[in-house]
């Protein structure tokens, strides 16, 4: 069986925007170099496969993420890939003068709801950090480009363990505050369950943030990530970050396993009869390509199902 039966279930949104992540958040966590032109090749791949927005890289001080050191080779390789928005990684002004002078059009700053992790992450705490990057997005937004605003731990912590909500709504209010498009909610770690995310989205509407700003980015840690994307859903998110053949993690949170696999997601919301405009098989093509380039399987289930790899 290639696909799943399509059966709707009722009152999920007709279509769901993926928000590609493999080439950043799973390729910053490498151990070996990928070359600049397997990282080319897997972006022009998945957007062969019908992903339409792919982060491509991050403009961040390459000393802290070595693996992404290549973003200025990197992203003219693949920036004029048709019908694809490409967002990128900037962490401050220096990275945003970075991706704009390449052209970027869609950049994403990146937050956290807990201090441990802003420290470790950016070396600010939360509000140095938002301080940071109000300038960053109202410049963004001068220049045209389109800004996401990540808030990382938003439903667990290595450090910190349990997130007040109120945390993490405060932080989600201050990008919104800014000027930032949509936002995207990291479970970094992988910790979060239904109730949970349900528990969130419920708060930022009480607090003004609407659903349809909302995006999920959920790491698979525990096995929970399709069970959140499915409460998400519910609940009427409709842009989901997933990484293809489930690859990823944070160099700087060493409990955090890849992303939700874009396999996994894509085989759901087939079933569930939701358009995303991807082809699964392609899709998964790409992902045994770049396990073949890794040196091992993907971690994705419906990938390894798909491709007979067990
Ligand atoms: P810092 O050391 O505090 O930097 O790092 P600084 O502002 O003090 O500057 C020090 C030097 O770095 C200066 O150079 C700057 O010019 C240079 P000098 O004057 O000494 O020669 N510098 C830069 N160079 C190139 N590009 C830049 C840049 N910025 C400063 N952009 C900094 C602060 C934010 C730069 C650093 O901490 C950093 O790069 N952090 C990035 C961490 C990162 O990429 N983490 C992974 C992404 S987040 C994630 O994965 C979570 C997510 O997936 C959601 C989820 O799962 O929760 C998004
Ligand atoms: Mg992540």
């Amino acid at each position: 069986m290639t696909l799943p039966m399509a059966v709707p279930a009722a009152d999920l949104p007709a279509r769901v925007r993926i928000h590609e992540v493999g080439a950043r958040d799973g390729l910053q966590n490498e151990k070996s170099a990928v070359p600049t032109e397997v990282k080319a090749e897997f972006i022009r791949r998945l957007a062969d496969a019908g992903l339409t927005t792919i982060e491509a890289t991050s403009f961040v001080h390459p000393k802290w993420v070595p693996q992404l050191a290549d973003a200025e080779d990197l992203f003219p390789r693949v920036r004029d890939l048709s019908g694809v928005a490409l967002p990128v990684l900037v962490p401050n002004r220096r990275g945003l003068d970075r991706a704009l002078a390449l052209g970027a059009r869609r950049v994403a700053v990146f937050a956290s709801a807990t201090e441990s992790f802003a420290k470790a992450n950016l070396n600010r705490t939360v509000d140095e950090s938002l301080a940071v990057f109000d300038p960053v997005v109202r410049q963004a937004k001068e220049a045209g480009a389109h800004v996401r605003g990540y808030v990382s731990m938003c439903f667990g912590d290595p450090w910190e363990g349990a997130v007040p909500l109120h945390q993490v709504v405060r932080v989600c209010r201050a990008l919104r505050d800014m000027g930032c498009d949509e936002l995207s909610l990291g479970d970094t770690i992988g910790v979060a369950t239904p109730g949970h995310v349900l528990g969130l989205l419920s708060l930022l509407n009480e607090e003004g943030v609407p659903t349809n700003v909302v995006g999920v980015h959920f790491h698979d840690t525990y096995g929970q990530a399709l069970a959140n994307t499915y409460a998400a859903l519910e609940h009427g998110v409709t842009t989901v970050d997933a990484s293809a053949g489930g690859l990823g993690g944070c160099p700087f949170a060493k409990s955090a396993t890849g992303n939700l696999a874009t396999e996994d997601l894509v085989w759901m919301l087939q079933g569930l009869g939701i358009d995303t405009g991807v082809d699964l098989g392609r899709l998964t093509a790409t992902s045994v390509w770049m396990a073949g380039q890794l040196g091992r399987p993907s971690p994705s289930r419906t990938v390894r199902a798909l491709s007979h790899q067990e």
